[in-house]
């Protein structure tokens, strides 16, 4: 059985082949952790939007968009502390000369004895059949226990080390946890250094006196300094959120993993505008209504958790991470922060104007508390398509590789395709696609025979084919197969807009939300 180093790379191999992601500026040899969309990947790309957008404009009638511009003014980005504080702590190995994340490199030792715990459940389990009790088992353990002591007392250093910004500790625990290099396999380790990850260019000519400004890190700030106009054009009243999808750019110090760590890259943000006081109540709210959102495309509930941060960022006073299993372990798709008022009020304290809202039900004026709900498209998309990545053993030893998406978000909804290339199909193949085309992505397809043709649509993911034969002539009925069973009925050429419909509109998975 393929180890889940190979499905990974199988499926980075399989993005390529099929048009979804190809490495940018490949005939130049690429640019490291940057990434294009192809044809199909740009659909389904735009489908995860849609259904992101959608479930908070459409779903909630005091949530809005915007579209605000990448570059901002620069002292935004020193009221919002990114100057200041958006750092990494980098570590080189100096046999291998490779930079790591020092962090990342106590959460991976971490992990492993995590692993090393579950693989003794996951024995012990085995061994005592149904009468298991896995409570008692890791609470007396001798090897489990000493596993759980080891992990939580480098933990706890761990998280001190962060809180307190120590550098020196943080070399110290990769130090005594004896963690080497995966390159050169030595533990010659240089200090830790934060290293900040903003994109910085120049705006306006040498002559003019250029100023320095920032590729965004974050949408969020384009959100906080529109505050104020939304707020007042939309006559908007507390609670309410804003949303915006754009581009973000982060100069991260390890790029692994394909999309899902890019320098450029795109987040789906929204911010919620609260009382003070009811943050944590609004919190709680939202952390349940994103995890619905993931759990409505039916990529398995058991694949996602919840990871509750031990270091809180510079503005916030609680949060959490929506993580997914990818093939190289549980990851981080979204993060849903309280934010308090601290944007808000740096902000004001920067720019000098006030930033307050009136709250007519108290009477008295604010400044607004503030729920984030943060996802990047990238690393959503990269979810989806590991989860529905399946090569399937068929019957007579025949082999197809298939794609099981959401129906909603396939970039190819219907491919039509005439059993023959004469009689008269072509021509009646042709006229079904005029028809869905107007509400479906649709593709027509000639070429090899019925069965090929049929795995190149499971391939990229296409919910239905439709088969045009010599019968459709004599009776306007088609072969309607289904991507994920192969199952095969005869339907009315009439019927198919609905059928199609049902399945594969983003409207079937909002209702499954409201
Ligand atoms: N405004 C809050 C914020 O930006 P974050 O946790 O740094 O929070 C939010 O980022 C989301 O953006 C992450 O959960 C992840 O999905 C995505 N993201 C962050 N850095 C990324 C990167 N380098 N490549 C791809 N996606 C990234």
């Amino acid at each position: 059985m393929a180890t889940q180093d190979e499905v990974f790379k199988k499926i980075v191999s399989h993005a390529k082949e099929y048009g979804f992601v190809f490495q940018s500026s490949e005939i130049y040899d690429g640019l490291s952790a940057v990434y294009d969309y192809g044809q199909n990947g740009v659909e389904l790309k735009n489908n995860i939007k849609r259904y992101w957008w959608d479930s908070m404009t459409l779903l909630n009638e005091n949530i809005v968009g915007i579209d605000s511009a990448i570059f901002m003014h620069p002292t935004i980005w020193k009221a919002s502390g990114h100057v200041d504080a958006f750092n990494d702590p980098l570590i080189d190995n100096r046999d291998s000369k490779k930079r790591y994340r020092a962090d990342v490199l106590i959460e991976d030792y971490l992990a492993k004895i995590d692993e090393k715990i579950d693989k003794e459940v996951a024995k012990a389990r085995k061994r005592f059949g149904d009468s298991f009790d896995e409570a008692v088992f890791c609470s007396t353990n001798p090897r489990v226990l000493e596993n759980v002591a080891k992990r939580d007392a480098v933990h706890e250093r761990f998280a001190n080390a962060l809180n307190d910004n120590n550098l020196e500790e943080l070399r110290q625990i990769i130090l005594d946890c004896e963690i080497v290099c995966p390159i050169s396999g030595t533990r010659n380790w240089t200090d830790v250094r934060q290293f900040n990850l903003m994109f910085k260019t120049e705006m306006g000519s040498t002559a003019d006196g250029a100023m320095g400004v920032y590729l965004r890190p974050e949408t969020a700030q384009g959100i906080f300094v529109n505050y104020l106009n939304v707020q007042k054009t939309g006559r908007m009243r507390i609670p309410f959120g804003i949303a915006q999808i754009g581009k973000a750019f982060r100069n991260e110090i390890v790029a692994r993993q394909f999309i899902f760590r890019m320098r450029e890259f795109e987040q789906m943000e929204m911010q919620f505008f609260v009382r003070p006081g009811q943050e944590l109540e609004w919190f709680g709210k939202w952390k349940e209504t994103r995890m619905r959102w993931h759990k409505a495309l039916g990529l398995g509930d058991w694949k996602y958790r919840y990871h509750d941060h031990d270091k809180l960022a510079h503005y916030a006073n609680a949060a959490t991470d929506i993580e997914f299993e990818m093939p190289f372990g549980f990851k981080e798709v979204e993060g849903i922060h309280s934010r308090t008022n601290f944007d808000l009020s740096q902000h004001e304290k920067f720019s000098g104007k006030k930033i307050q809202y009136f709250d007519p039900e108290l009477n008295e004026s604010y400044t607004p508390y503030v729920i984030e709900t943060s996802i990047g498209v990238d690393r959503m998309f990269l979810t989806v398509l590991c989860s529905s990545y399946e090569e399937q053993e068929l019957e007579g030893g025949d082999k197809r590789v298939v794609l099981h998406l959401p129906a909603a978000l396939a970039p190819v909804k219907c491919a039509v395709m005439p059993l023959v290339r004469k009689d008269g199909l072509p021509e009646k193949a042709r006229e079904i696609v005029n028809e869905l085309r107007f509400d479906f992505t649709t593709r027509y397809d000639e070429k090899d025979s019925i069965g090929k043709r049929y795995r190149r649509q499971d391939a990229i993911g296409t919910p239905f084919c439709i088969t045009v034969d010599h019968q459709t002539l004599e009776d306007n009925t088609v072969t309607l197969r289904r991507r994920d069973t192969m199952e095969q009925s005869r339907v009315n050429v009439a019927d198919l807009h609905k059928i199609i419909h049902d399945e594969v509109s983003i409207n079937s998975l909002l209702r499954k939300l409201s």
